[in-house]
């Protein structure tokens, strides 16, 4: 496994890829160096057949208290402009395989952001989010703006981007941003990952992709694109299995393809 300096990641389980944001003393600020690292770590992941889901998580203080605002403090535009600064925080939303955020503590500004860029939350009672940036003189840079109003209405985003208060995990969970409260978070990330990692890999990753068309389409459209993949499935050795499987009254043994 490659030696990382502000994440870790591990496989906990069967199929369950697992990264730890691990910059305790900046309470896991997502500096360019630390977010390099998670898209490698998430890539690798991806690319690995033994895994199937993943897990993202912080510190029991800090999911992530944000982008770094010391590494930004003295950048000029021509500087984040020509380096396409937060461009590559996307490449979150590329990963084919679930990731699930297990969220305790602050989760600030880009540190929200990320849970949002993820396919399942899961909060802490002690998560606090928020979208702070206003009170730097700044708006959201990693798709906060468009995924919270997406996540949660207008009015509550609006008042939540312009004021920069913060939000309770309770709140979070009452508006669907984040879809429980656990006390044992990470366990119950884990528990979902591990669920999740046994079905067939194939068919999950077919439907991750359908419920993000959802967020991209018009219904009509969504709703053919979602028929299509449907009907894809049935060229596969899973869907054959999967249905046998039920037919004999036995338990499916996926071959992920
Ligand atoms: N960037 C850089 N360093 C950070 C940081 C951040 N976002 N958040 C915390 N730190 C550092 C602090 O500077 C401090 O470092 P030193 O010990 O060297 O002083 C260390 O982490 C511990 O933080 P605090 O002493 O502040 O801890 P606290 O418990 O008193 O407060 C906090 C915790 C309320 C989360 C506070 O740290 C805070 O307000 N952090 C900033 C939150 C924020 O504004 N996030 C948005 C960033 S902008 C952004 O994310 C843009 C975007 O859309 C992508």
């Amino acid at each position: 496994a490659p030696q990382y300096n502000y994440i870790l990641a591990s496989r906990p389980a069967d199929g369950v890829g697992l990264i730890t944001l691990n910059r305790p003393k900046a309470l896991n600020a997502l500096s360019s160096p630390l977010f390099e690292e998670l898209n490698h770590a998430l890539a690798q992941f991806d690319e690995d057949d033994g895994v199937r889901a993943l897990v993202l998580t912080g510190s029991e203080k800090a999911f992530a208290a944000g982008a770094d605002i010391k590494e930004m403090k003295d950048k000029e535009y021509s500087d984040v402009f020509k380096a396409k600064f937060l461009e590559n925080w996307s490449l979150v939303t590329q990963i084919r395989k679930p990731i699930i955020a297990a969220v305790s503590g602050y989760a600030l500004g880009g540190g929200c952001e990320l849970a949002m860029m993820c396919d399942i939350i899961l909060a802490s009672p002690t998560a606090v989010f928020g979208q702070p940036e206003i009170n730097l003189g700044i708006i959201p840079g990693g798709g906060g703006t468009q995924r919270l109003t997406r996540a949660v209405g207008k009015s509550l985003a609006m008042e939540l981007v312009l004021t920069g208060r913060n939000f309770t995990a309770a709140e979070a969970a009452s508006w669907g941003l984040v879809s429980r409260v656990s006390e044992n978070v990470l366990d119950d990330a884990l528990a979902v990952a591990g669920n999740i990692a046994s079905k067939s890999a194939i068919a999950v990753q077919a439907a991750k992709e359908a419920v993000n068309i959802a967020l991209e389409t018009s219904l009509t459209e969504g709703v053919r694109y979602e028929r299509r993949v449907f009907h894809g499935l049935f060229a596969t050795k899973d869907q054959k299995e999967g249905m046998a499987a039920f037919a004999e009254k036995r338990k499916p043994t996926w071959a992920h393809s």
